[in-house]
């Protein structure tokens, strides 16, 4: 079968399409045909070597298709069952083995694309507002990066739970989407000092909680965002790592509290990964969430992905059909 493999770290030139053997599944394992491959940020931080992995590797960590062989003992899923999954490597690629315990079955109105589209970003909004932070009605919320994959899908769902939400992003077609996805207000963090138009647009007292995925660029000014014991959910580092932090500051700045949540903690069990899953199939299906796919690639195109996607250019989510 055909994958996209990584043999050393680095840059998106590193990304090579290979024959590799079709897997055959363990048991508990099911064997998915994939018909399409989500692009994830934490694809280009293995690909850099940020998140280690064993060299060489199939790059990808979510993907829906049909499960065409299963190991022994597999109870959750059958031959011909579409599925989705996410967090398990090896997406980028024509089959992929996964736990049949981690597959969703997909509702029949629901496509692949779609479903690879939605996984890993959209529980990711699922959890970061209904778990780390669970928003209540009136609460505000700031979003970074809110016209992006998680961003666009964590804008609608704040706003499902009744938040005001103040979104970030870099340019004024960036402000548009957010604007349409449901954002009362939006900053252009290119522009304008996000902490003080934050303050100004909440009359003082600081947001209830800022989800934040750009990490080095973002973090401090996140935290003056607050309000006194306001919650700061920082789940990423698009624009780099955040360096070391004293704990003290969280006193000084008004008794925060500072989160590093990671998706495969908050679906610990089956139960916990088809809740969230069926929350976003229903709310695709009502037209209350909606998805947008901005380009979808060839697995032969997978490293113009990475590039679109590292260089701010992107908006929702890329899809690698193989
Ligand atoms: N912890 C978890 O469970 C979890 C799960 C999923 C995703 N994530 C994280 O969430 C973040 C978003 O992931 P995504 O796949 O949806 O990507 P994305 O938000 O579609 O793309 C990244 C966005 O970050 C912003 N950004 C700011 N500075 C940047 C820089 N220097 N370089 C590149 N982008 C920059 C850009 O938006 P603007 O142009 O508007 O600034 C860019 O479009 C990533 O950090 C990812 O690791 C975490």
């Amino acid at each position: 079968m055909k994958a996209v493999r990584v043999h050393s770290y680095g840059g998106a030139k590193v990304l090579t399409l290979e024959d590799i053997p079709i897997p055959q599944p363990k048991p508990g394992e099911a064997r998915v045909k994939i018909e399409a491959s989500g692009v994830n940020f934490i694809d280009i931080y293995q690909r850099m070597g940020l998140y280690p992995l064993q060299t060489p590797f199939t790059l990808g960590m979510e993907s829906a298709g049909v499960v065409d062989a299963v190991g022994e003992g597999v109870t959750e899923v059958e031959i011909g069952d579409r599925v989705a999954y996410a967090m398990i490597s090896g997406s980028y690629a024509e089959y992929a083995v996964v736990p049949a315990v981690k597959l969703a079955p997909l509702p029949s109105n629901l496509d692949s694309q779609s479903a690879a589209a939605l996984m890993l970003q959209g529980m990711t909004a699922h959890y970061l507002t209904h778990s780390t932070y669970p928003l209540k009605d009136n609460e505000t919320a700031l979003v970074h990066a809110a016209a992006g994959g998680v961003g666009l899908l964590l804008v609608q769902i704040a706003k499902m739970r009744g938040a005001r939400v103040i979104g970030t992003v870099s340019t004024e077609g960036k402000a548009q989407l957010a604007k349409q996805a449901g954002a009362d207000e939006v900053i252009l963090y290119t522009q304008a000092d996000f902490s003080a138009e934050t303050k100004r647009l909440t009359g003082g007292a600081g947001v209830d909680v800022v989800y934040d995925s750009v990490g080095a660029t973002t973090f401090e000014k996140s935290l003056d965002c607050l309000r006194p014991r306001g919650y700061l959910a920082l789940f990423g580092q698009s624009s780099g790592p955040v360096p070391p932090v004293d704990p003290a500051k969280l006193a000084s700045k008004g008794s925060l509290f500072l989160t590093r949540p990671s998706l495969p903690h908050y679906i610990l069990n089956r139960a916990e990964l088809l809740k969230r899953a069926g929350d976003l199939f229903n709310w695709t299906a009502s037209g209350e969430l909606k998805l947008r796919i901005d380009k979808t690639f060839s697995l032969t195109e997978a490293a113009e992905a990475h590039r679109l996607l590292e260089s701010r250019k992107t908006t929702g989510k890329l899809v690698l059909v193989p």
